[in-house]
């Protein structure tokens, strides 16, 4: 049995007195990509903010239980969440490359780091994107504007800016939702790679995707998470009849 590498254990969250996740408990596992899925509002943007305390920039927000990652909860006091978030990056459903080379999106989170050395961070902008699977197609205009990139080869940029802080787990929310088939199709399988060396969490509304990329899924339904395991059972033997109607496309 491989060991979890993040472990939510009675996760509740308020937005002021609106409840939005119920005493969650599940496990992520190390390797795998997870995919979170149900309808518009369920609470899985929620839940993957919380992974990386973006919740916390919300002033409403209250959260009770933990989130174990290497021994110590993510909640303590004593975690500092810039570090948190390098090693817990997060990618978008929109992409979000800054105003700035393709380069200088890559090293950014170097560069605040106060990374200064040419070869270093000439060396992170290669590794990272051929990692995230954009390399040959940005390999001879580094120094142009990621904002003139198609919307999937931005995303891939973002991937490639995550991966440069080397992180141990990327969350992404649902991150081809808004690029067309061929381009989700280049970040799924930019996914896929990346799981060697990665977990990685993923929302999704997309049915297809969620069974053709994910190892487990999480059926999630007004912030109670109703099913979880490994995405063959999800999609062919649910154990619960809400599951079972939403992965029948009965609603959602
Ligand atoms: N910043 C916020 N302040 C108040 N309520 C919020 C906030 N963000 C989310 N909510 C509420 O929490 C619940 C869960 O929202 P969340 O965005 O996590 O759902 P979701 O499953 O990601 O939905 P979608 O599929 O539409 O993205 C919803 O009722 C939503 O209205
Ligand atoms: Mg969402």
């Amino acid at each position: 049995m491989t060991e979890a590498i993040l472990q939510i254990r009675d996760l509740d969250l308020f937005y002021s007195k609106k409840q939005a996740l119920n005493h969650i408990t599940m496990d992520f596992y190390p390797n795998e990509i997870t995919a979170l899925i149900g309808p518009s509002g369920c609470g899985k943007s929620t839940l993957l903010r919380s992974i990386n305390r973006m919740n916390d920039l919300i002033e409403t927000v209250t959260i009770t239980g933990s989130i174990m990652y290497k021994g110590e909860n993510i909640y303590s006091p004593k975690v500092d969440t810039v570090e948190l978030r390098k090693e817990i990056g997060m990618v978008f459903q929109q992409p979000n490359p800054f105003p700035f080379s393709i380069y200088e999106n890559v090293v950014y989170g170097l560069r605040l780091k106060g990374e200064r050395d040419k070869a270093v961070l000439d060396e992170a902008v290669e590794t990272s994107l051929k990692a995230a699977n954009i390399w040959d197609e940005v390999k001879d205009k580094l120094h142009s504007s990621a904002l003139g990139l198609s919307g999937g080869q931005q995303q891939r940029v973002c991937i490639a800016r995550v991966l440069a802080v080397k992180p141990a787990i990327i969350l992404l929310d649902e991150p081809t939702s808004a690029l067309d088939p061929i381009s989700s199709g280049r970040v799924e399988e930019t996914l896929l790679e990346l799981k060697k060396n990665y977990t990685l969490l993923i929302v999704t509304h997309n049915m297809q995707q969620a069974s053709r990329i994910s190892d487990r899924t999480a059926f999630m339904l007004n912030g109670d998470l109703i099913e979880y395991n490994d995405t063959k059972s999800i999609f062919l033997t649910p154990q619960k009849q809400e599951t079972e109607d939403y992965v029948a496309g009965k609603f959602g």
